[in-house]
């Protein structure tokens, strides 16, 4: 745990929050970088005898400063759009560590990862291979890609975060594939180097990794392409929740060790989550507190805009206080915040810690799909963001001004 109490204070790492809070306008983010490296290093220790590319996925946490630290420590990144592509290479990541997936890339986007050589970019589609095949041939170059296929798993996750069915927008289904790597001879301006899946996202089961295994090994034996790059994608899981499962990687590990025996290629994995979930926490200030019938909502200044989470997937985040008290509110709490609308609400508790307005919390685990989630809804500043490492504090995305949003 990047977060433990110090007699009645919370900490992160050894910086206590009310200091952080001292200097800093609320709501703001606070991430562990030792959290964040030795998350990596975990994942990186699961899959030793795989010697993966691991390509940090951008689109969880897509501040420069920790692509950077994360490329230090040797991560790739996954990309998703031109704005992705340029910070993961402002962030110094070498372009031979970078693939870019999605399903809309468009032509300008294309003609970027084309001109900078991006290790592979993973086509969604034939349309998307022709056109990447006619910007590489203006430029007299053959671009390598990766075919990204959809299984027809289902990862047994929220379903708004499920990509691998049949019946979801990613990827070309098998048969599609099979037909693509047929024909795809026609296009003299690509090569087809890696074959990615990425099935969803906060799976905490290894059984539809395993199918995935399975049925890819399967279609690139029909294929009879030797895949240098098989990109397994992300997805991998973190318990939110003290009695949530953790994903057995350990296990997945040695499937994937398994296929690589057979297949013979180098693999590439696209973790997200996995590496900044747990490393970050939402700081925020208690603006009112108010008894509505027998419940008080405790109105917070962090609302949907600054975390979307709760509001778009029913997330349960825990809320902590920064400064424990013994004594308790004394009946059912809401934690809501102040956008005008009835989904922008944490959580709800049965008691907590006493709170005086003023008071700050603690909204936790937010690494991941937090502030890039946010927005201007309500036409609020973005939230400033900022690093613990080794005990110092640094701002690594200054907040908003309101004057760049007017
Ligand atoms: N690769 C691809 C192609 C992806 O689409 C994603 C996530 C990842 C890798 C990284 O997945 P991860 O390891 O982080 O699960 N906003 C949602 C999650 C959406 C995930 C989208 N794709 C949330 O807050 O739960």
């Amino acid at each position: 745990m990047s977060l433990i109490y110090k007699g009645q204070n919370l900490f992160i790492d050894n910086t206590s929050i009310k200091s952080i809070a001292k200097n800093n306008i609320t709501p703001f983010y606070v991430y562990s970088y030792k959290k964040i490296r030795n998350n990596f290093q975990t994942f990186s220790n699961f899959f030793k005898r795989v010697e993966p590319l691991i390509c940090f996925s951008v689109k969880s946490n897509s501040n420069i400063s920790l692509i950077s630290e994360l490329g230090k420590l040797g991560s790739g990144a996954d990309v998703v759009s031109e704005g992705e592509l340029l910070k993961a290479l402002k962030a110094k990541i070498k372009p031979n560590k970078i693939v870019f997936s999605g399903v809309g890339k468009t032509e300008n986007e294309l003609k970027l990862a084309v001109k900078k050589r991006l290790l592979l970019i993973n086509i969604e589609s034939e349309s998307e291979a022709k056109l990447i095949d006619k910007i590489s041939k203006k430029i007299n170059r053959v671009t390598p890609i990766g075919i990204r296929i959809n299984p027809g798993v289902d990862a047994n996750t929220h379903s708004k975060i499920s990509t691998g069915r049949v019946d979801s927008k990613f990827g070309l289904p098998i048969s599609n594939f099979l037909r693509f790597c047929k024909s795809a001879k026609k296009f003299k301006n690509i090569k087809i180097k890696g074959i990615s899946v990425h099935i969803g996202s906060q799976i905490t089961s290894v059984e539809p990794y395993r199918k995935t295994l399975n049925i890819l090994y399967k279609i690139i034996k029909s294929s009879k392409i030797n895949f240098e790059y098989v990109d397994l994608g992300g997805g991998f899981g973190i318990p939110y929740q003290n009695k949530e499962k953790k994903i057995d990687i350990g296990n997945y590990s040695k499937l994937v060790k398994k296929f690589q025996k057979k297949i013979d290629c180098k693999i590439i994995f696209e973790p997200g989550r996995f590496i900044v979930g747990n490393a970050g926490t939402l700081i925020s200030k208690v603006i009112f507190i108010k008894k509505n019938g027998k419940k008080y909502f405790v109105i917070i200044d962090a609302g949907m805009n600054d975390f979307m989470r709760p509001a778009l997937y029913n997330a349960r985040h825990n809320i902590i206080p920064v400064l424990k008290s013994k004594k308790k509110i004394g009946g059912k709490v809401e934690f809501v915040g102040p956008i005008c609308e009835s989904t922008d609400t944490f959580l709800k508790y049965g008691n907590f810690s006493f709170l005086d307005e003023n008071d700050l919390i603690a909204i936790t685990n937010v690494g991941a799909y937090g502030s890039t989630l946010s927005s201007n809804y309500n036409t609020k500043p973005l939230a400033s963001e900022i690093v613990v490492k080794n005990g110092k504090v640094k701002i690594v995305r200054k907040r908003q001004k309101i004057s760049e949003i007017i």
